[in-house]
């Protein structure tokens, strides 16, 4: 697959995509979202792929936001659409998907950045990295999900200050707040989500993705995370996953899931 804003890359079942504009600071414009869209449906329909990882390229960015050059000269309508239209491609297709998602931020995650990097499974950030949503310093809101899933992650009250003061925090208090759920040295980043990975990669496929929307069920308005998780432990047992986790147990040797 050619893509001319993002790189992808697969190690056994471990996906990477990085998204690759330095220059702009691996800024999202639409391009970038569509392209992204495209590379994460592939990963999706992959069953040889049981976890990704999303970063940036270049030592300074994750991702430093919406590309603001793109949408200065919005109208009302199109920042209404730029808003639905991002969250459906990317912030909402990053969380929905069937295997594991870990951001591996390294540098500034702003604005949008910090939105996709919410929207993955888990975050991994190197002591460098400054996480925002500094958009009502340019007189918008976060538009891709900030305003929810940073609520989520930290409470209402730390998200009512990082949003209404547009500052960014420091890696370190990231990860106290629970925004992150790592901090490790830049040169080990990579290495560490993919230590990561590589642990979810071992389990069922099918038992972490319904484990994975059972937890988000919860998040999710109108749905019972409960009866969401009733549903999906009896699904289980359905599983040629099951059969092989339970029976390895029982012979005392380590699972090899079909992901079935
Ligand atoms: N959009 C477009 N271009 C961006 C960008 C963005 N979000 N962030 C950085 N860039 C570009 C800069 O314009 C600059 O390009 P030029 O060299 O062509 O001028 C290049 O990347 C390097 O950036 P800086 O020179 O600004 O680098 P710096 O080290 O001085 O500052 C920074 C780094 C603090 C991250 C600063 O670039 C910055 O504040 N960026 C914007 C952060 C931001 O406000 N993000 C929120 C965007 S709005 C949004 O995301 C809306 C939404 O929720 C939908």
């Amino acid at each position: 697959m050619d893509f001319e804003n993002i790189e992808v890359s697969t190690e056994g079942a471990i996906h990477t995509i990085t998204i690759n504009r330095p220059k702009q600071l691996n800024a999202l414009n639409r391009a970038t979202i569509k392209e992204l869209n495209t590379a994460l449906n592939a990963a999706d329909e992959n069953s040889g792929i049981r976890a990704v990882i999303v970063t940036g390229s270049g030592e300074k960015a994750f991702v430093a936001g919406a590309d603001i050059k793109e949408f200065a000269e919005f109208t009302v309508a199109e920042g209404k659409a730029l808003s639905a239209d991002g969250q459906k491609l990317l912030f909402d297709r990053v969380e929905q998907m069937n295997k594991p998602v870990i951001a591996a931020v390294n540098g500034f995650a702003l604005g949008g950045g910090l939105e996709l990097a919410m929207s993955c499974h888990v975050r991994i950030a190197s002591d460098n990295a400054r996480l925002g949503l500094p958009e009502v310093s340019l007189g918008v809101i976060p538009g891709y999900g900030g305003t929810q899933r940073l609520a989520h992650l930290v409470g209402k009250g730390k998200a009512m200050e990082m949003i209404t003061t547009a500052g960014m925090v420091k890696a370190a208090d990231a990860y106290q707040w629970g925004l992150v759920n790592k901090v490790v040295a830049p040169e080990e980043l990579m290495n560490e989500a993919k230590t990561m990975a590589s642990a979810m990669c071992a389990n069922s496929p099918m038992a972490v993705v319904g484990a994975m929307k059972s937890i988000l069920a919860g998040y999710t308005d109108g749905v019972n995370g409960y009866e969401t998780e009733i549903a999906e432990f009896g699904k289980c047992f359905g599983t040629d996953d099951f059969k092989e986790g339970t029976t390895a147990f029982i012979e005392r040797r380590k699972a090899d899931f079909p992901g079935k």
